[in-house]
This record gives C-alpha cells, structure tokens and sequence, in this order.
C-alpha cells in the first residue's frame, strides 16, 4: 500500500461569513494568536508525514503564497536589529514542505476545488485538509496522522467525524454508517449533505481531515453539479462509499471552525489560554472581565 504523502489544501472560498474582515484578506491568513490559521494548517500536515502539499487558492490569496516564501529583506532586517527568534520563525515557515499553489478558477465549490488536485496527486492515495479549519487532538494527538493509521492498518478511504447537536446537522455532511466494535471506528455507508433536522442518519459529521484512495478522482466528474453550479465533495464521497470500504473516526478533541465571526473570537481565547507567553496573565484578565459582566 502507497504511504500518503501528499495533501490538497481547498483554500479558495470567499469568506463570505467573515466580511469585511476577509474583503482584502484571505481567511487563511487571520491569525490565531500570532500564526495564521493556515500555518497551524500546514504544521498538522507535517506533522503527520506529509511532504507535498498542493493549495488550492483563488482571487485575493497571494498572502497566503507569500507567507510561505522566503523575505530577504526582512530576513536581513532581523539579522541585522540582532532578533534571533524571530529570524529562526520566519526561516521555519518555508522550510516546512515543498508547497505548490493552484488556481481554482470559477468558485465550483469544495467537490471542485479538490479535482484540481488529481494531475498533481495522479494515484496516490492522499489527505485534504480544509485550510479554515484547526483540529485540536485531546493530548495533542494529531488527527490526520490518526485517519492515515487507519487508512494503512485498513485500507480505503478515512474520514475525520465530530459529533454535533441533532439541531445543527443541517449545516453539515452526516455519515450513514455504523460503528465498528466499541471504539470510534464506523464503517461508512454513505453521505448526506446538509439534511433536515429530523431527517440525519446521524449526528457525526465531517469535520475538515480526510484521507482519499485515487477511485475518488472519476467520482468527483460523475457528480451532477446543484443548482449553485457546485461539485459537492459529499457526493462524490457517497458515490465512493458504495464502490470500496470507507471508514469514519470519530476523533476524540475539538474542531475550531474559523470561517464564522463566532468560532473564530471562540478559537482566539481558547489558544491564547494555551499559549504560554499569554495564558496565566489572560486568564487573570479574563476571570476579572467575566465578573463585571
Ligand atoms: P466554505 O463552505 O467555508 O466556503 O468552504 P467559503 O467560501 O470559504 O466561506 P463563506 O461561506 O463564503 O463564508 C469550506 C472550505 O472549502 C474551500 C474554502 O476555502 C474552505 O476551506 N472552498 C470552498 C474552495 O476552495 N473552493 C470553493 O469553491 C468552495
């Protein structure tokens, strides 16, 4: 069995939910703390054994190429002003993996955002990680090195699940499936995309990690396109679902969707609590804030 190490990064949406913060900016590029959010992205990806990844990025997303290129003027600035530290940061950045960027030309949705990466993939297996979205592990375990184990100790594809209030699975891609023994491991049936409440297969959904086999490739071409022109990555996953063995894990941890205002101010306080320059005089700051309120 190929070991994965490629990934495809969809990065190319508009951002719409977090205007007019993203008119200029990409979303990838709002920072969590001090790193954006599509550094810690692409750390999670390194983490987990991956050594190429191919971004998919549209109008407005040059910041994201230029974070992961090398600036010698500020290179020299920092050696020169004697800061160290903060000269070693910026040279870890583009040293991380070999990163290559693609033009999504027509916003197609996710389904087709993904197609854009099979000449470069061809038919390796490989993970797509979504660029919005942090997964946090409980005891820092890192979620996509944990759906590649699955791929390599089962083969098929794998699908990072979280579990969401029965109320909100409209929002999302809902598994059909059933759980395999009594760990989190579910063997996959199929996918529907954003159902009525009431209506769900179940409450796991998807959560931004998956790890793909090349049968995914044709599928994503046979999807019929929604009334919006999109390519829906569910559909194509339902399709694949039926033609070879899919898992989904249901990681135990926490999802930071950054796309909307809400999660992101969330996902801020909870890593600036994490970080240990910030936290014990934050959490001093906060503690006194919440009793005024
Ligand atoms: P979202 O559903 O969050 O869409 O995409 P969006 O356009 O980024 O944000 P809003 O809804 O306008 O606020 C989920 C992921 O898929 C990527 C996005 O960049 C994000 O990582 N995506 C989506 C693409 O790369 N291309 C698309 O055509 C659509």
């Amino acid at each position: 069995m190929p070991a994965v190490k490629k990934a495809v990064i969809p990065a190319a949406g508009f951002g719409t939910r977090l205007l007019p913060g993203t008119k200029s900016q990409p979303k990838e590029m709002i920072p969590i703390v001090d790193k954006p959010v599509i550094q810690y992205v692409i750390e999670e990806a390194v983490d987990a054994g991956i050594t190429d990844i191919l971004m998919v990025i549209g109008k407005g997303k040059r910041a994201i190429e230029e974070h992961f290129d090398r600036n010698f003027e500020l290179e020299y600035s920092l050696r020169q002003k004697g800061r160290t530290k903060e000269l070693e940061l910026i040279r870890r950045i583009t040293d991380m993996a070999n990163i290559h960027f693609i033009w999504q030309k027509e916003l197609n949705g996710l389904g087709d955002a993904v197609r854009y990466g099979r000449l470069h993939i061809g038919d390796e297996p490989f993970v797509v990680l979504l660029g919005d979205t942090i997964l946090q592990g409980d005891n820092n375990v890192n979620i996509t090195k944990q759906i590649i184990d699955v791929y390599e100790a089962k083969g098929g594809s794998v699908v990072a699940l979280e579990k969401v209030p029965p109320e909100l699975v409209y929002r999302y891609g809902v598994m059909d499936g059933s759980r395999i023994d009594d760990g989190n491991l579910y063997r996959v049936n199929g996918w529907v995309e954003k159902p009525a409440v009431g209506h769900a297969p179940s409450d796991l959904v998807v959560a931004g990690r998956y790890v793909f086999t090349s049968r995914l490739w044709p599928l994503l071409d046979q999807v019929p396109t929604t009334v919006n022109n999109e390519i829906q990555l569910t559909s194509a996953m339902h399709l694949l679902a039926q033609e070879e063995q899919m898992f989904g894990l249901h990681f135990e941890g926490r999802r930071y969707d950054i796309g909307n205002k809400l999660d992101f101010i969330k996902t801020n306080l909870v890593f600036g609590l994490q970080h240990e320059e910030f936290r014990d005089e934050l959490r001093v700051w906060l503690k006194d804030f919440i009793k005024e309120l």
